[in-house]
């Protein structure tokens, strides 16, 4: 079993979960994830990692709810416990100084870009942050995100910032306005990655994507998170997450995801009927 430390609303539907998880700590690396299942009964679901803190023992993730497991995460309270909290998993991310790197990241993304664009500084790189929210109260971690970025951009569909676009034409605008972007990370739902991979592909701007198909059991064994990639069948949780998104097989992708929508709204549906009759 695994100690909740913190779990708290960022937004109206993301939230942060803090567990205690020392031998984690110790070991993760920007990019990687761990696969949490929040109760005996549940399913086992993959979150990316977005901060730690070696000397507490503790691992910080950032979860959107969209479903039945998501919704059990957001109840959790600081001293429940959860029984599978296992990682870190995956491949981390790759960290060199290129130059100009661009970090892209949108709703859980945000979070999940936020060690990604702090170890890419570290290395010596100029960080531009770019950030897409559907409107400014969903926005969280701004003060993180600037404090490890040279430039720091929010794309919104509201009016409260100047710039109400979608991510991959602010990404675009970027472009054209800076001189040279070396690299692009990018980290969010499906689309997002897929936009901003089809937004640097003429450019030829090596664009970096955390993919997130459905997983099981995160070790390479059931094959659940299978993604083609330059025509190859690769397993997310062990070759990936991170992967060239100008190699992903999208359309697969976004069918492989929606393999099981019926039994999720189904899921959801009785969860919902049972906890709040
Ligand atoms: C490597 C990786 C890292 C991820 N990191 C984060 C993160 O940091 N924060 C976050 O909010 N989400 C993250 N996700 C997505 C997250 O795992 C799903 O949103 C979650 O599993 C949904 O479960 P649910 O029961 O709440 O929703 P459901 O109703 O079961 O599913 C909603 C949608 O989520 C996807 N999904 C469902 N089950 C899984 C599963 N076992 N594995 C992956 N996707 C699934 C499906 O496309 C589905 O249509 C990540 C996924 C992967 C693969
Ligand atoms: S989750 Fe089972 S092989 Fe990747």
């Amino acid at each position: 079993m695994s100690q909740i430390l913190r779990r708290e609303r960022l937004v109206p539907n993301i939230h942060l979960l803090e567990v205690q998880a020392p031998e984690i700590a110790k070991k993760c690396q920007p990019g990687q994830f761990v696969i949490v299942m929040p109760d005996e009964r549940g399913e086992r679901i993959p979150l990316t990692i977005a901060d730690w803190d070696k000397k507490k023992g503790s691992i910080v993730s950032v979860f959107m709810v969209v479903g039945t497991s998501t919704h059990k995460l957001s109840l959790l309270k600081a001293g429940d416990e959860v029984p599978v909290f296992v990682g870190p998993l995956g491949k981390a991310s790759e960290i060199k100084k290129y130059g100009t790197v661009l970090c892209g990241g949108g709703c859980f993304g945000i979070g999940a870009i936020f060690p990604i664009a702090r170890a890419l500084k570290e290395a010596g790189n100029r960080v531009i942050s770019l950030i897409d929210v559907k409107a400014n109260y969903l926005l969280y971690w701004e003060n993180k995100l600037r404090e490890v970025s040279d430039k720091y951009f929010i794309s919104a569909r509201d009016s409260t910032y100047n710039c109400k676009d979608y991510i991959h034409k602010k990404l675009r605008a970027i472009i054209k306005e800076e001189k040279k972007i070396d690299r692009v990370v990018a980290i969010g739902c499906t689309y997002l990655m897929y936009a901003c991979s089809e937004a640097t592909k003429s450019q030829k701007i090596k664009t970096v994507v955390s993919l997130n198909p459905i997983m099981v059991d995160g070790t390479g064994m059931c094959g659940a998170c299978r993604v083609t990639i330059d025509g190859k069948a690769k397993f997310a949780c062990v070759d990936g997450p991170d992967f060239d998104g100008h190699k992903v097989d999208w359309e697969e992708l976004f069918s492989r995801r929606k393999s099981y929508f019926e039994d999720e709204i189904q899921s959801l549906c009785r969860w919902e009927r049972d906890n709040f009759p």
